[in-house]
């Protein structure tokens, strides 16, 4: 038997309701803040997100489905999307008549990671992006978007966290003192994090280690960095999150793992998760559109992990957990012969909206009966030689098991929802 790749999941038919009622729910949260969905390939030229992820990172470095295409160019698999969404925009001059441009996606991405709980090799991710104001309130815009899915969603046992990376000279200043006081305490690190003092000083503040954690805890602070313009910038996303009545917690130690952040970064994390706690996470980035090859345009974003979220709902919320009724109308058949007059009603149901079931097993009446509780159906028509000639059916409600007969000419007017 050929099994699939590691780390990727088909999704299953008894799961997709689980999908596409979270996909109504991206819907209509954008449409509430003005979000439109923008789609990209699910593949990009290589420099689209080696040059914006960061060559130090562990996406770039190590995680990167790239590859040589028969026309000699190197192509990778997005690894996220943000990165994609700021090439489109500049290709598309999609800014130029717009004072804010706010845009939502969800679809497919590849990372080569270590397969566990909430972490896979394809994931989904959900996202939105709102580009070209600078400030403090488009941050808070994104973080309520986002806040407010997670809610209509049915989890409302998560945190949020918040920090600032300030801007590029409060940061400068903060990263030398930082790699400062790291250096000093080089012997106590571990391997791991003595590359990235070299390569990425700030990631090792995100390291699992215990030894690392002891070291970290008494480093400097970014909060004590923070020049006016980075300290406003980030005194007013609290304000405005405490005003919304939105509860967070700062974590002077949040850095992220993609190096195109400034000012405001945030996750969501949750105690359902297990070791990948963060659900969700973005930030501001004003420096990415130039980075790319286009105009300085301030922006800010997060993304989520569509898997994550449904190991939440199914974890902490098994009631929204959703419960599909397979179909409104089950269609039995006394014997084969009526399986033409089935066919004839079963067309017109579904012309009417209902989701309706004919038997193609040409089974008894009984094993057909067995199939409608099986489908959990919410009504079955019964066609029977005697009603038919009478040009009737019985219809059966299988919740309250009454039974009425009716005129085939009146059953449109019948509701089976
Ligand atoms: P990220 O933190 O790398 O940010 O990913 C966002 C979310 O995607 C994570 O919180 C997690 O839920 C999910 N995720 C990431 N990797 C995996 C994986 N291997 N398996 C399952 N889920 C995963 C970004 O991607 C940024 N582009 C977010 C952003 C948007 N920043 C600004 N705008």
């Amino acid at each position: 038997m050929i099994q699939n790749i590691r780390g990727t999941k088909d999704i299953l038919p008894d799961q997709i309701g689980q999908w596409h009622s979270l996909e109504r729910i991206f819907n209509e949260v954008t449409t509430l803040y003005g979000y439109k969905e923008l789609r990209t390939p699910i593949f990009e030229k290589t420099e689209v997100f080696s040059r914006s992820i960061g060559d130090n990172t562990d996406i770039v470095n190590k995680e990167m489905y790239t590859f040589i295409d028969k026309g000699g160019e190197s192509v990778t698999l997005r690894p996220e999307m943000t990165a994609a969404l700021v090439r489109s925009v500049i290709q598309n001059s999609l800014t130029q008549e717009v004072s804010a441009l706010r845009l939502w996606y969800f679809g497919p991405f590849f990372r080569y990671e270590r397969p566990q709980k909430g972490r896979l090799r394809q994931f989904h991710q959900f996202g939105a992006e709102c580009i070209r104001s600078p400030y403090p309130e488009s941050d808070v815009e994104i973080i309520l978007l986002a806040n407010q899915l997670i809610r209509k969603a049915g989890i409302s046992d998560y945190q949020l966290n918040i920090n600032t990376l300030g801007n590029d000279s409060s940061r400068t200043l903060y990263k030398d003192e930082l790699t400062k006081y790291l250096t000093s305490n080089k012997e106590q690190l571990s391997e791991d994090s003595k590359f990235r003092l070299e390569t990425n000083p700030l990631r090792v503040l995100d390291s699992k280690s215990e030894n690392d954690k002891l070291v970290i805890e008494s480093a400097p602070s970014i909060l004590d960095f923070l020049d006016d313009e980075s300290r406003n910038h980030f005194d007013v996303v609290k304000s405005m999150l405490d005003d919304a009545k939105v509860p967070y917690k700062i974590d002077p130690k949040l850095v992220r793992g993609l190096d195109y952040y400034c000012h405001t970064v945030f996750e969501f994390k949750s105690g359902a998760l297990g070791a990948q706690d963060a659900f969700g996470g973005g930030g501001r980035y004003d420096g990415l559109f130039s980075q790319l090859g286009g105009k300085l345009t301030p922006a800010v974003g997060f993304a989520m992990g569509v898997e994550r979220l449904l190991l939440i709902i199914e974890n902490s919320a098994p009631e929204q957990v959703i419960k599909q009724s397979d179909c409104d109308v089950f269609i039995v058949c006394m014997n084969e012969n009526l399986l033409k007059d089935a066919f004839k009603i079963s067309e017109m149901l579904r012309s009417n909206g209902y989701s309706t079931f004919c038997d193609l097993h040409r089974r008894s009446m009984k094993a057909q009966m067995r199939e409608t509780n099986k489908l959990n159906a919410k009504h079955c028509i019964i066609i029977g030689e005697d009603e038919i000639k009478r040009n009737a059916v019985t219809i059966k409600n299988m919740i309250t098991s009454k039974q009425v007969e009716i005129k085939i000419d009146l059953l449109h007017t019948i509701s089976f929802s």
